[in-house]
């Protein structure tokens, strides 16, 4: 297939995906999540915002220094302030991408800036030459685009390319539009600007209406070269479109539009559960590509038909998203080797130390879950991968409850060899819980938000609890995971609090 089919592939997940409520990620799990869309082969990673907070220059200044596959893109508002500070924070990356946007519908231009159209032309070709003397990769963005005054659309875009934009981005910032128009959009710009040939379209929707996926597709259909989307599609509001959607229709359906990408597609389900866990924020079983459903067949039927022929009912091998099976693969007979090898397999290598702890996590659940799949092992590991510092383990709790029992917890945590212990009662088991692990860690936190899900089917499978806890003025959002719903509450709990103090001792605001 020729270059120009080639649909470059611009992910937001740390920028756009971060704006969605709740969704903060630190530095470690943004260079994490960095590294793994490295892998995924992605072309162009927004890596954050640099002048919002010193948090976020940080982030993109770790990510611009760490990864070399890239570019690394830092994203700026029409101000010399701002490019300046996406200049610096990109300074030691290997290949750089300043993102420059600025409003240009009626409605932002009016109420939110209190400006003319001529203003906003000016402002935006200053900033475009500007951010052009320190980096030579340039996108500018007309932010509500969509719904931009056409004639306007065209000039801003002409002017923005001649000032040296080398992509221009056309973005549905409100999830306004619907797939037959956004197309036409897209068809009218290459027919109207008359430079446009020297630059990339590349197309940024966002999911209000529920038509991200279709949005951006409907667009590359029509001649964009570069889409905007986020792992898992979060994001701003009803979150942005999502990658393994738009990457997966792309190569399953490149009879229709003849387009590649540059995606390993095997690395997308990992991803996912990477994404998942920084932010907390759990995947709908029934999402599309990597839903904890979406190779699943139920009615006999179509399992019928799959036994036959798998193209029966399957357009997708899961294999080619890495979407793990659920045969059974290890059992408490099980060595360390072979725990190791499967590991090997599913991409995940631990040495020594975290090999050892993760191991002997592998034995406990072991004995108590007959059968171990996959998804078990994944979660088994996630906690010696963990990107922050654990302070406080847990070593074991005891609790009573009962229908007229006021539920008693008593919790013994370890932290730096010593260990500490102290008992609570509560309103339930949970509440009595945090209260313990309160007295002992001396960290206050409020839960706000607690949400529990199994990892496998079964009445003996790991329970994944997801807590978000509010500390002063900081929400954290961690997991924690065992056979014992209680103790995956308490770990939860405890990573949340570990986070914290990580954050505190990396001086993170
Ligand atoms: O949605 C939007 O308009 C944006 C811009 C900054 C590209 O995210
Ligand atoms: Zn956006």
């Amino acid at each position: 297939m020729s270059e120009q089919n080639r649909v470059l592939i611009f992910d937001t997940t740390l920028r756009d995906g971060e704006q969605a409520p709740g969704a903060s990620m630190n530095e470690k799990e943004k260079l994490e999540i960095a590294y793994a869309l490295e892998r995924l082969g992605v072309d162009i990673i927004e890596a954050g915002f640099p002048v919002i907070s010193e948090g976020d220059f940080n982030s993109v200044q770790s990510v611009a220094k760490h990864i070399k596959g890239s570019i690394v893109c830092g994203l700026a508002r029409s101000m010399k302030a701002d490019i300046d500070a996406a200049a610096e924070a990109l300074a030691a990356a290997r290949k750089k991408r300043i993102h420059v946007f600025l409003a240009t519908s009626k409605i932002h231009m009016r109420f939110k800036l209190k400006k003319t159209q001529e203003e906003i032309l000016k402002m935006a070709v200053d900033a475009v030459k500007y951010a052009r003397k320190k980096v030579e990769d340039i996108e500018f963005s007309p932010e509500d685009a969509s719904r931009t005054e056409r004639e306007f659309l065209y000039r801003i875009l002409e002017e923005v390319i001649k000032a040296g934009a080398t992509t221009v981005n056309i973005p549905d910032t409100v999830g306004y539009s619907v797939p037959a128009e956004y197309a036409q959009l897209i068809g009218d710009i290459k027919n109207h600007v008359p430079n446009i040939h020297k630059a990339v379209i590349s197309v940024h929707c966002h999911d209000d209406l529920g038509v991200s996926v279709a949005n951006s597709l409907a667009a590359i259909k029509n001649g964009a070269r570069q889409v905007e989307c986020t792992i898992n599609g979060i994001g701003e509001r009803a979150g942005n479109a999502s990658m393994e959607e738009i990457v997966m229709a792309l190569k399953t359906r490149s009879d229709f539009f003849g387009c590649t990408t540059g995606i390993h597609t095997q690395e997308i389900c990992r991803i996912s559960r990477l994404v998942s866990k920084c932010t907390g924020f759990v995947v709908a079983p029934n999402k599309a590509i990597v839903g904890h459903n979406a190779f699943r067949h139920e009615a006999g039927i179509h399992q019928d038909g799959i036994l036959k022929e798998r193209s029966t009912y399957e357009i997708m091998r899961p294999e080619d998203v890495g979407f793990m099976g659920t045969g059974l693969v290890l059992g408490k007979h099980s060595g360390r080797h072979a725990f190791k090898d499967r590991l090997k397999m599913l991409g995940i290598e631990l040495k020594d130390k975290g090999l050892d702890e993760a191991f002997d996590r592998f034995k406990r659940v072991a004995d108590k879950k007959k059968q171990v799949y996959d998804e078990d092992l994944i979660v088994i590991v996630e906690d010696e991968l963990k990107a922050f510092q654990k302070t406080w383990n847990l070593v074991s709790l005891i609790f009573q409850s009962g229908t007229n029992i006021k539920p008693d917890v008593r919790v013994v945590l370890k932290s730096k060899g010593e260990t500490y212990e102290k008992s609570s009662s509560g309103d339930g088991p949970v509440d009595a819980c945090y209260k313990a692990i309160d007295a002992v860690t001396k960290v206050k936190g409020e839960l706000l938000d607690y949400s529990i899900q199994s990892v496998t089917q079964g009445k003996d499978a790991m329970g994944e609890v997801t807590v978000k806890v509010k500390f002063k003025d900081r929400n954290i959002i961690a997991r924690g995971t065992s056979t014992d719903i209680l103790e995956a509450s308490a770990k939860a709990y405890i990573n949340a609090v570990n986070k914290l103090l990580s954050q505190q001792a990396d001086g993170k605001s």
